[in-house]
């Protein structure tokens, strides 16, 4: 039985004494913490690959944030890695694949994966479960199918994802194919972290806002609408599909519990396009550059706006580097005394 259980009831619509939150990147380069247990590791790879380091950096965002649940610390370029394109993590740059997807051949070469190729995720999860001793929930993620073929088929991180844009364009079967490869090994890794002791999972479309919204519903929705067949049953499941404002009320037709949002959409209107979905978000991480009354305000103005129901605090996307651990401390302090 976890002590706190209040993101898990949120999700699944149950009412909570006061508003859960956890923060997406807690785990993260605000914290000198994680820092020092990154310098531990050769790079970031290792860092992902070791079950006792990444165990570590889990739990300090709610030793030291206060946060109502742990997210356990991956990412989402794992998968990828399982099918058979390495990638690389660039100091300053972001993620680099030195091979791209660029033909049917590429496409075939690459495997499914399953949860024994991604066994070091599994062993920080169970390892994280066990020390974290059932205070808060954890979180299992995996990133979106759309958002992980952008990454395949561009190599890199990218302002409009033109390249993998331009497969969908040029090659909209083949773009399918590898989608269900993609999906297919997603499913695997998902149904294992929950077998490892997720107790809830994220899907992170985070380049959703580069699509058209009939490109979204093709090519992203549909795949996440399976994974949420798929692991609905098992745990509750939140699609954060970054920028996909357009399309709230199409989301809240598939079988996922919560939905989270960014920023750029205000609390009332996402209510009414969301058919009762539990809402996460969505405050601006660069609120948090601003001083204590502000955050405050503003953190009171979208507590009242989303209501005490249905309801899970977070910002509208991860936390900056550079923000100060102390104002993420407050604007996590704010919410958990909040009163209705
Ligand atoms: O949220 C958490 O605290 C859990 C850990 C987590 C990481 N990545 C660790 C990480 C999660 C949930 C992710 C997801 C992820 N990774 C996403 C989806 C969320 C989003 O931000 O939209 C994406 C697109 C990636 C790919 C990725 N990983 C990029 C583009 C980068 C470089 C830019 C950046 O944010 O630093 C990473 C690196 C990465 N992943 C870091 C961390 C803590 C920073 C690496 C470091 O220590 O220097």
């Amino acid at each position: 039985m976890l002590k706190n259980d209040l993101v898990l009831r949120a999700a699944r619509g149950e009412k909570t004494e006061r508003i859960p939150v956890w923060l997406m990147r807690q785990a993260g380069r605000i914290l000198p913490e994680y820092r020092a247990t990154r310098s531990r590791a050769k790079n970031f790879i290792e860092f992902v690959k070791n079950p006792e380091l990444a165990c570590e950096v889990t739990i300090q965002p709610v030793d030291i944030l206060g946060v109502d649940a742990a997210i356990i610390f991956s990412d989402i370029l794992v998968i990828p890695e399982a099918m058979g394109l390495p990638y690389q993590m660039l100091e300053a740059k972001g993620p680099w694949f030195e091979n791209t997807i660029k033909n049917k051949i590429d496409i075939d070469t690459l495997r499914i994966a399953n949860e024994n190729d991604l066994r070091y995720v599994m062993d920080a999860i169970k390892l994280t479960k066990q020390n974290l001793n059932n205070r808060v929930p954890l979180i299992g993620f995996a990133g979106a199918p759309w958002t992980i073929f952008a990454y395949m088929i561009e190599g890199s991180g990218s302002k409009t994802f033109s390249k993998a844009k331009q497969f969908l364009y040029t090659e909209p079967q083949l773009s399918h194919l590898l989608l269900e490869k993609i999906t297919e090994s997603t499913i695997n890794y998902l149904k294992g972290q929950v077998k490892s002791g997720a107790d809830m999972i994220q899907l992170f479309d985070s380049w959703a806002g580069v699509l058209a919204p009939d490109q979204f519903y093709e090519f992203s929705l549909k795949y996440m609408s399976r994974i949420c067949d798929a692991i609905q049953p098992l745990v509750p499941v939140t699609v954060f599909a970054k920028d996909a404002h357009y399309a709230i009320e199409e989301i809240s037709k598939i079988k996922c519990n919560t939905i989270g949002l960014d920023w750029t959409i205000d609390p009332s209107t996402a209510r009414k396009l969301s058919n009762g979905k539990v809402l996460q978000g969505n405050a601006d991480p660069c609120l948090l550059y601003a001083d204590e009354k502000v955050i405050l305000t503003e953190t009171k103005k979208m507590l009242a706006a989303f209501g005490p129901l249905n309801y899970i605090a977070n910002l509208g996307h991860g936390l900056y580097p550079d923000i100060d651990k102390e104002k993420v401390k407050f604007f996590v302090e704010c919410i958990k005394s909040y009163k209705f």
